[in-house]
């Protein structure tokens, strides 16, 4: 890929599902600026979750103007861009006129249930979770595309006229950036969509005729670090090449320098996903997990298991923007810590539905063991330490599956800063959970794919040797202290479950 000459930082944008934001890393993986942007998002129905993808778009771009502004850097001075993304949101947009046919639908949108049980009524799990990898779920975003086809007045016909285009948020934002020039999305992305198979590493045409999806709607599948194009002249005068593309979680994951097999990461953003790296193996999970494509980087696809939780962070908005009884996320940890336990209040928080180990988009979210004494710190912390059960479920499902016991848990995001959480993650994991040095994991991962493509840094190798930890948190308390509030927690997802257990 072609670079800027005497360009010096790397610009990597990371599309998120509450915000938006762009920063400037320089070769020793600082983030020598930044700028972000909230984004709104809809609930149209219950369950229902929506975007607006011109707003994703115009914000980015601000964003990518206000970081050059803030630092002074500009763009001659940019040797590439990586783009990162909330994944399986779907994005289907008109040929001619660029413009979305329909919001974009969100991954935690759950109105595809009724076609999701269609499909399996029709017996077609198994074909799905071989191809893929994936659980037959709404998550995913094969029947969002359906669910616009179907339901959009016109949109069949005219995705069959070859007239639609659909992309995840990263060919949404390719696609735009480079003016048209480029209709592309990469391996990773493409591994949440339901219709890539992860072993011929191509869409596949059995997939595409079950979700009824035209290929003419499709973009070309790319690997994460190489050609994207150029951003056009109008977003950035110099044109810097896209040279790194990765879904988030996976962009996070190569953060984390997780190269090689049984590596993990836990990252606490809006949901929380954990991924291990199983190598050139996908492994099929007997314990609620899927499997994806984890690295997609230097000619060979490392394969991962994942865990992944619909609300983490996202909980701690809803405490403050719905029911208002916080200001803002940092004061939670001692709002949490003002209290000697949980008092027997446990809050799952399955606002649509539940993910990983326990797939059921029908569960609705619920707070258990309320007293006539329970108040805010009561609340605050029950849903800091749901962060904490979810991910001791997944990753209790992930070392059966990988039939290994991890020794420490990587952790990066948002909530990875709230230390009464890690504390409490520790505890019950029974292992040290320790923090990345930059707490933008998953902005440091497109970076290095985006560097990687252009030379700006050598190899991997050259990544794992500046890659620097942060904060340990060794685990403390009793093992029937961790028992006892296990039990309280599941206990309150059973409670929470529509799926026959
Ligand atoms: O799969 C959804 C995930 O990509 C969303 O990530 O960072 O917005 O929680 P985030």
């Amino acid at each position: 890929v072609g670079t800027l000459p005497g360009a010096s930082y790397i610009m990597a944008l990371d599309s998120g599902t509450t915000s938006v934001r762009a920063i400037i890393v320089d070769e020793y993986d600082c983030i020598v600026a930044q700028a972000s942007k909230p984004i709104k998002t809809t609930y149209p129905h219950p369950g229902w979750v929506e975007q607006d993808p011109t707003e994703i778009l115009a914000s980015q771009i601000a964003v990518m103007a206000e970081v050059q502004f803030k630092s002074g850097i500009h763009s001659d001075r940019i040797a590439a861009i990586g783009i990162s993304n909330q994944r399986e949101t779907c994005v289907v947009w008109d040929r001619d006129s660029g413009q979305p046919i329909y919001n974009a639908i969100g991954w935690q949108c759950r109105r595809t249930a009724p076609i999701v049980d269609e499909l399996i009524a029709a017996g077609c799990e198994d074909v799905v979770r071989e191809k893929t990898g994936l659980k037959l779920d709404p998550y995913f975003s094969g029947t969002k595309i359906k669910w616009i086809l179907d339901n959009v007045s016109g949109a069949r016909e005219a995705a069959e006229a070859g007239e639609l285009m659909f992309g995840t948020i990263d060919t949404w934002l390719i696609y735009n950036l480079t003016n048209g020039l480029v209709y592309a999305t990469d391996m990773t992305n493409a591994s949440r969509t339901m219709l890539y198979n992860i072993h011929t590493l191509e869409w596949d045409d059995e997939l595409l005729k079950i979700m009824g999806v035209p290929r003419s709607m499709l973009p070309e599948v790319r690997w994460s670090s190489g050609d994207f194009g150029h951003v056009s002249s109008e977003v950035m005068t110099h044109m810097p090449p896209i040279a790194g593309v990765a879904g988030d979680q996976q962009a996070s994951f190569f953060g984390h320098c997780c190269f090689d097999r049984g590596d993990t990461k836990n990252t606490y953003g809006t949901g929380c996903f954990m991924l291990m790296n199983t190598g050139d193996e996908v492994v099929d999970s007997s314990n609620g997990l899927i499997s994806t494509i984890g690295i997609a980087e230097g000619g060979t696809v490392s394969y991962a298991l994942e865990g992944s939780i619909f609300h983490a962070g996202s909980i701690i908005q809803w405490l403050r923007d719905k029911l208002g009884i916080i200001s803002s996320a940092r004061e939670t940890a001692d709002i949490a810590r003002s209290v000697s336990s949980n008092d027997g209040c446990y809050f799952v928080p399955a606002f649509s539905g539940l993910g990983a180990p326990w797939w059921d988009p029908m569960a609705r979210g619920l707070i258990t063991g309320l007293t006539g004494a329970s108040d805010r710190s009561t609340l605050v912390r029950a849903a800091c330490e749901s962060m904490a059960y979810q991910s001791y479920d997944v990753l209790r499902a992930m070392q059966a599956d990988a039939g290994m016991k991890l020794s420490e848990l990587s952790v990066d995001g948002a909530a990875s800063r709230n230390e009464f959480i890690m504390q409490f993650q520790a505890d019950l994991l029974g292992i040290p959970v320790v923090q990345t040095e930059a707490v933008e994991t998953t902005a440091l991962g497109a970076a290095y794919l985006a560097g990687l493509a252009v030379g700006y840094w050598e190899d991997r190798e050259e990544l794992v040797a500046d890659h620097a930890l942060g904060r340990r948190f060794e685990p403390q308390g009793s093992d029937e202290e961790v028992a006892h509030c296990l039990s309280g927690w599941h206990d309150a997802v059973a409670r929470s479950r529509t799926v026959i257990q």
